[in-house]
């Protein structure tokens, strides 16, 4: 299941103005390198002539659009051609959307792009938008055609005021044009060869220009990024299939599945009809793998190097490329597909407005059609991304409202919270000394292993109140059970912290850390906090991940907001505590709890039967009688 990217035609992009003569361009091109079918071109003459008109170049891309639409031809959203030196594929984009879809859902990995300018119009706001476009997309390989010199007399300075500004324009972008050259596409003048009709014009012909071109190189050398693209059952084992971005694997690598976090290796690379057992493969290619462990994985993951892994976040910085008929406001609501995943996202703010013609940044309520801006999306749950300059492929989206494609963007990080950030800062001057006691004899003496209920839900879903009375009746069987609960932590341990993503972040890192603790000493933990990012809570799991069992104390907002114990989100609600889970900020849902109690249909001592019950089935029992009568034990001072 293995296929490259290699020798494949240079996928152009042909940009600029509507009236600036791109459909022209790419009509000429076709014909003067003799792509076109027999017949096409007299076809195109003979309606000219019905029409009293020189033979239109356009008119050609037209029928070759209108046979597209009506499914006549299928091999026409590309049109080909070839050089002396080698082949072209053109996406035929003919309007914003299309471009920005196709460019930004990989359909068309664009390596290169031609931006055509009018010789006598000069650049004019749609080429500056194009150009920006461009840049934004991660197209760094930029031709120049100043075309219609016809019109403007082939008279060279005005060619070279037009190709300053031009060069000017882009580079301020950051594009260094690769070539600015004058063309004129309808007298086929400076396309293919060099022009009679501008000797003075000691540069490449157009064709030159994109011989010049790199080849698309796919990014092997950038860390591994695999989007899951689905998952197969094949007899026993679950194929893992999807494209390679950047980066490569082989057979024996730890792969990092993000969002979750899981890890499990690479135990074989599924191949057809390869002779021979595929060992490794590249960006570009698609591949099949089998892990060597069951782990959740579903499409839409991203795989990874663990020393390597893309970014987690919830909230994020994205630079927009504004589609949408009606323009950009915050607090809209849309999906987000970044590689194979799609996820809500909801715009919640928007930084500044970037004027594409002199790019100026200024702040704004909002981004008009076709412009462009900086805002700040926020995740329904954590997504796996990078930001755009460490990759550009996991770093650049689409926005899309129902089946329409309002927006694409790339990702920036900067001052954002990348919860992936975590610990991982261990001095390398410490060694692990062995306990005497194990795990297993703590477990004989106490009739009981140590175990973590990790209980999460909304503020006010009753995480306490069922921690609290199991801690109570767990002792009274005879249990080492403890519990640990956010509010209180919150006075001691995590008293530095608050509860913006990265405090809540760091608080479960710390609680689970403890938690980890008290279940090697034995104990039953019952942890209270509302824990409220998956990822936080994944991460835990990893710290002990045979003792921790999620618990989902489930109660609807409005009931929680009902029960209000604390009066808090009447206070949040009135905007008093920023950042307050349910209201103001997320709650993403377990996917898979060990365990849910559904607090507004069960009565506290049904919920704590049930936590009762799965502790003494999973974790065991001490023997009859527990302490129920005995005295507490005395603490005994040494
Ligand atoms: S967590 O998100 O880091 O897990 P934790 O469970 O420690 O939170 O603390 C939550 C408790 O702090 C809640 O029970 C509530 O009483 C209180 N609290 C105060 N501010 C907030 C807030 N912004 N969001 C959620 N809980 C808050």
């Amino acid at each position: 299941m293995t296929e490259t990217e290699t020798a494949r035609p240079l996928v152009l992009v042909v940009a600029g103005h509507v009236d600036h003569g791109k459909s022209t361009l790419i009509g000429r091109l076709l014909h003067d390198s003799g792509a076109l079918a027999e017949g096409r071109i007299e076809a195109v003459r003979a309606m000219c002539a019905r029409r009293g008109m020189p033979l239109e170049y356009a008119f050609l891309l037209d029928a070759l659009r209108a046979e597209r639409d009506q499914g006549v031809t299928i091999d026409t959203a590309r049109v080909r051609f070839r050089t002396a030196r080698r082949a072209y594929t053109i996406v035929d984009a003919p309007g914003h959307r299309e471009f920005v879809r196709n460019m930004v859902s990989g359909a068309a990995q664009a390596a290169a792009a031609v931006l055509v300018v009018d010789a006598v119009e000069g650049m004019r706001e749609q080429s500056r938008r194009h150009g920006y476009l461009l840049r934004l997309l991660g197209i760094g390989q930029v031709a120049v055609a100043v075309n219609k010199m016809d019109l403007a007399g082939y008279d060279r300075a005005r060619f070279e005021a037009v190709a300053a500004d031009a060069r000017a324009y882009l580079r301020g972008i950051g594009i260094e044009a690769a070539a600015v050259v004058p063309v004129s596409a309808r007298a086929g003048e400076g396309l293919l060869g060099p022009s009679g009709a501008m000797p003075w014009h000691g540069g490449p012909s157009l064709a030159d220009a994109l011989d010049a071109f790199a080849p698309p190189a796919p990014p092997t050398d950038l860390p591994l990024r695999l989007p899951v693209q689905d998952v197969y059952k094949f007899d026993e084992r679950r194929i893992v299939a999807g494209r390679i971005e950047s980066g490569r694997l082989a057979v024996g690598d730890t792969l990092v599945f993000s969002p979750t976090d899981r890890t499990a290796r690479v135990a074989s690379i599924e191949s057809w009809n390869a002779p021979a057992p595929v060992l490794s493969a590249g960006a570009g290619q698609c591949v099949g793998i089998v892990l060597d462990e069951p782990v959740f994985v579903e499409r839409g993951h991203l795989a990874a190097p663990p020393d390597a892994p893309p970014s987690e976040a919830s909230a994020f910085g994205a630079r927009l490329f504004w589609l949408g008929r009606a323009p950009l406001r915050a607090g809209r609501r849309y999906t987000m597909k970044l590689a194979t995943a799609a996820c809500p996202v909801e715009v919640r703010s928007i930084e500044s407005v970037i004027d594409t013609d002199d790019l100026s940044r200024a702040p704004g309520d909002e981004i008009p059609r076709n412009g462009v801006g900086e805002v700040v999306l926020r995740a329904r749950a954590t997504v796996a991304l990078d930001d755009f300059a460490a990759n550009p492929r996991t770093g650049r989206f689409v926005l899309v409202d129902g089946y329409d494609t309002v927006a694409g963007g790339i990702v920036s990080m900067a001052g954002h919270l990348d919860r992936r950030a975590g610990p991982a800062r261990v001095s390398r001057n410490i060694a692990r000394v062995e306990h005497r006691v194990d795990r297993a004899a703590r477990a004989r003496a106490n009739g009981h292993a140590g175990a973590i209920l990790w209980l999460t839900g909304l503020s006010g879903a009753g995480k306490s109140t069922l921690a609290i009375e199991l801690e109570r009746r767990l002792f009274a069987r005879g249990y080492q059970a403890y519990v640990l609960d956010g509010d209180n932590l919150r006075f001691g341990l995590s008293s530095d912290l608050g509860f913006a993503p990265a405090d809540r972040a760091e608080n479960i890192r710390r609680v689970g850390e403890v938690a980890r603790l008290f279940a090697e000493a034995g104990f039953v933990v019952a942890a209270a906090f509302v824990s409220p990012y998956r990822a936080d809570r994944d991460r835990a799991r990893a710290i002990a991940p045979e003792a921790f069992h999620e618990v989902y104390v489930k109660a609807d907002l409005a009931v929680c907001e009902s029960r209000d114990p604390k009066g808090l989100y009447a206070r949040a609600r009135r905007g008093e505590i920023p950042d307050f889970t349910g209201v103001s900020a997320p709650y993403e849902e377990p996917a898979d709890p060990e365990l849910a109690l559904d607090t507004g249909a069960l009565s506290v001592a049904e919920a704590v039967d049930r936590l009762v019950r799965y502790v003494a089935a999973h974790f065991g029992e001490p023997g009859a009688g527990g302490r129920q009568g005995a005295p507490p034990p005395v603490p005994r001072r040494p």
